[in-house]
């Protein structure tokens, strides 16, 4: 059992990588390998609309880093995506990330590999839990749409300052509980 944990906050020791950490901890203490990557500090280029991997199994075209995360994802049973709240959204960096999975997107991907489980987090600042409910729900459709299998959605709120999380007991708990339960499926 593989579980990889992706943080698309730029902030070092933020609450998007604080809960990705305690995800993959649940998961390492229910018996999964785990791994955990900040995109922020790979080189990610946008896709490209180039459609090589549609004739090439889902191979794309483009050198970067993502080479590597696809080849961790084949290998991975579950991953998880952690991004901030930006601007209503996911960051940047979890988009880049999320565009170019349009590799494995109707390339036989499903039928080769193992469906995926995943989890996605976000972490904002405004005080109501409900504000982005919709997104955050459409976006688990999404992926689920692309072929995983959105497990959890795991949210929380203000968290202005790097690390707030950490003294959130319930929404660590909620994340330990979430890796464990990622880690049996
Ligand atoms: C560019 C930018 C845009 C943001 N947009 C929002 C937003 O739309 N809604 C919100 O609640 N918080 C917003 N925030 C606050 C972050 O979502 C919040 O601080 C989050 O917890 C940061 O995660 P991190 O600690 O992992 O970096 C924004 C922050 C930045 C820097």
């Amino acid at each position: 059992m593989k579980v990889i944990g992706f943080v698309a906050s730029p902030r070092k020791g933020g609450n998007t990588e604080a809960l990705v950490e305690e995800v993959l901890k649940g998961a390492f203490d229910a018996g999964a390998e785990t791994k955990m990557f900040n995109l922020n500090k790979m080189d990610i280029y946008p896709c490209k609309a180039c459609q090589y991997c549609k004739d090439n199994e889902g191979e794309c075209a483009i050198d970067d880093d993502m080479q590597s995360i696809y080849k961790e994802i084949k290998e991975a049973d579950a991953f998880i995506l952690g991004s901030p709240v930006y601007m209503w959204q996911m960051s940047a960096q979890a988009k880049l990330f999320t565009d170019r999975l349009y590799a494995f997107y109707m390339t036989g991907f499903e039928e080769k590999y193992s469906k995926k489980d995943m989890v996605l987090i976000f972490s904002q600042n405004n005080p109501d839990e409900n504000m982005y409910s919709k997104y955050f729900n459409y976006t688990k459709n999404m992926f689920n749409f692309l072929g995983y299998n959105v497990t959890d959605v795991l949210t929380s709120t203000e968290n202005d300052v790097p690390g707030a999380v950490k003294n959130k007991e319930n929404v660590m708990n909620k994340a330990i509980e979430i890796g464990r339960k990622l880690a049996d499926l």
